[in-house]
This record gives structure tokens, sequence and C-alpha cells, in this order.
């Protein structure tokens, strides 16, 4: 059984990844972000701004601990999901967990277009977006360096990830 939780900031290029990777592997790809907005009947962006952000931890934190996985999977979380509650510790138990790291301004530049749909960062843009992606994720790494990888972001490809798994 292998069940691999990509990690790491919006737009590091979890979803893409993992999707990639599972069709490599002949893994199930599941996007939490994704399950959310099924099972809710709404965008992430309209969960925060109908319910909240507390909301929105408590529901993805079910959603990431109730989906029945298939035996093996390829798993993105959203961004925020491994820094609330015991999350990262959960995943850490029940699967190999990998961290795709890159800095503030690579993030930026891919996160300026695609801004719209994450509520934490829609009206924030250039030098602004940096800071406030340097600063949040300051806050975030000590969760994030604790994946069982730690993969850096730049010219990661589904390949790549695959060779440094350990499967
Ligand atoms: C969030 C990241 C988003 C989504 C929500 C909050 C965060 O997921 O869960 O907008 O707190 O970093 P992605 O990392 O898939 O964009």
């Amino acid at each position: 059984m292998a069940r691999i939780f990509l990690i790491g900031f919006m737009g590091c290029g979890k979803t893409t990844l993992g999707r990639k990777l599972a069709a490599k592997l002949n893994y199930t790809f599941y996007d939490l972000d994704q399950l959310l907005e099924e099972q809710a009947g709404m965008s992430v962006a309209e969960y925060f701004s109908s319910f909240g952000e507390t909301a929105f931890r408590v529901a993805e934190a079910e959603i990431l601990k109730q989906t029945p996985y298939a035996e093996n999977a390829v798993i993105s979380t959203g961004g925020g999901l491994p820094c609330f509650f015991d999350n990262l510790t959960w995943m850490n138990t029940n699967g190999q967990t990998v961290y795709i790291k890159l800095s503030p301004k690579t993030l930026a530049s891919r996160l300026e277009s695609g801004k719209d749909e994450r509520p934490l960062l829609r009206d924030k843009h250039g030098d602004e977006l940096v800071a406030f992606i340097a600063d949040k994720l300051s806050e975030r790494e000590s969760f994030y360096e604790q994946a069982h990888i730690i993969a850096d972001g730049l010219g990661l490809s589904a390949e790549k990830l695959a060779g440094i798994l350990k499967l």
C-alpha cells in the first residue's frame, strides 16, 4: 500500500504534479480541495466567503481523514492543510509526505494569474504579493519541513518525483 501526500504552498504544483504522478504510477489521484468543492457544492472561494476560514479548516481536515482512499493513491492537499490540527502527523502516519519546496519569488510569479480562486491572495499584487507569501511561508515552513521527503520544486517533473519516492 502506498499513499503519497503532496504538501506545500499554494502554487507549488501539487495538483498538476500529483495528477501526472498518479497517472505515471497507475495510482488513484485525489485533490482534497476538489473533493471539498464537490461535497460542499461550491468553490473554495465561495466556502471562505460563506462560512469563513475556521469552518473551512474543519471541513478540509474532515475530508483528509474521512476519504476512503484507494490502496495506492496520490493525494494533493490544500496549502494550509498541514498547518492545522494534527493533520500533518496524521498524514505522516498514514502515508508518505512530500513537501514541494519553492521560493516566495517563484511562487508569486506562478500565482499572479490564478489568484482569484485563492481567497487568501485575492487582493495582493507585485511586491505586496511576494511579501505576503514570504511571511506566510515562514509561518508554515516548520510544518512543511516535517514531511518525509523535501523535493525542490524548480523543474520538478512527475518522473523525477517518482524517482525520489520510496515505493
Ligand atoms: C489555501 C490553499 C488553497 C485552498 C485554500 C487555502 C492556503 O489550496 O485550500 O484557498 O491556506 O494556503 P492550494 O494550495 O491548492 O491552492
